[in-house]
């Protein structure tokens, strides 16, 4: 174990020698990336203070605004993560984390409503239960960015229902609904019934809430239907599609659209009814999803932070795929 580095004695304590006397301290920390961490951490808090001349009363505030996302967080209910959503830092960590050649299918924000206990259904399958939904039909690929089939792929897919709420958002909630787990066939395809999307506000009856109607801002997000797709060596992708034309769709509070993630509803014809038994006239969603392996997008993560590392004149060495100083 290396020697513990030399701390000061803490005292007199000033506005200018706060910040790298808690680094110098925190320095004994053995784990260099949870080091690097915080002290990053504790220099970007401390300049915030600084910079914005942070008053008792902003900063209790803000406390206590931590402390309302925590007592109103429980197994569905994920403050956090909303917090986290509508400051585009979810967007931002899955950016940075998942980033894509142009090829492949963009990743978009999780949101706090994939569940585990979605069942597993087979291809064709009606994963939506709601009566008044728009049934929709949906006829989608998983390939390679070379084009080949990617088959025995896990599909996460889940909705609202056609009130714009999650299952999970229902207090008499017995079974998932609007929501399954698929798997692609030989050829990378797999196919189900849901219903056509509806917009909906995320969440907004607590503290990140009121965040955003103190910001001006509205809370609702566009019409769209989530994925996510698992398989071993290839990476993990979660993403959404969403439907052209919805009011939302260059405002969403969570800012997850992306222009190659928007997509356009079809008429099912008389020879696609047929064959997937379906309403001839209806809703129908073609999508041909793209995955990247595991190593496309180590390497391209690991180039990227190398470039944007050194844009910042800083001088590191990538540990594990993270980012640790060069000189301790
Ligand atoms: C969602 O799309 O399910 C979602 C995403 C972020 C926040 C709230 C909901
Ligand atoms: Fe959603």
């Amino acid at each position: 174990m290396a020697a513990p580095a030399k701390v000061p004695a803490l005292l007199d304590l000033t506005i200018d020698n706060i910040t790298p006397n808690t680094n110098r301290i925190n320095s004994q920390c053995q784990d260099q990336r949870l080091k690097y961490l915080m002290s990053r951490l504790v220099t970007h808090l401390h300049d915030f203070a600084r910079e914005t001349r942070l008053s008792s009363d902003e900063w209790m505030a803000a406390l206590n605004f931590l402390v309302g996302c925590g007592q109103i967080s429980n197994d569905v209910r994920h403050e956090f993560i909303l917090l986290s959503d509508i400051l585009g830092l979810s967007l931002l960590v899955d950016s940075i984390n998942h980033p894509k050649p142009p090829s492949s299918t963009e990743g978009s924000v999780l949101g706090p409503f994939h569940t585990h206990d979605a069942p597993t259904l087979p291809n064709g399958s009606k994963m939506a239960s709601d009566p008044e939904g728009e049934p929709l039909l949906c006829i989608c690929t998983v390939k390679d960015t070379a084009g080949r089939p990617v088959a025995g792929v896990k599909i996460d897919i889940w909705e609202t229902d056609s009130s714009g709420h999650y299952d999970v958002q229902h207090s008499n909630r017995e079974e998932p609904s609007e929501r399954c787990v698929m798997v692609s066939d030989s050829e990378g395809r797999f196919w189900f019934t849901g219903i056509k999307p509806v917009s909906y506000p995320i969440p907004h009856d607590g503290p990140v809430g009121k965040l955003l109607e103190r910001l001006g801002r509205h809370p609702w997000r566009p019409a769209h239907l989530h994925f996510m797709f698992e398989k071993e060596n290839w990476d993990h992708l979660i993403t959404a599609l969403y439907m052209r034309g919805d009011p939302y769709e260059t405002s969403d509070a969570v800012f997850g659209v992306k222009k190659s993630l928007i997509v356009d509803l079809d008429k099912v014809d008389a020879a696609t009814a047929k064959e997937y038994d379906f309403t001839e006239g209806g809703h129908l969603l073609k999508h041909d999803f793209v995955l990247t392996t595991k190593e496309e997008t180590e390497k391209l993560r690991d180039e990227n932070a190398v470039k944007a590392l050194a844009e910042l004149g800083l001088r590191m060495k990538l540990v594990d795929h993270l980012p640790v100083p060069e000189l301790d």
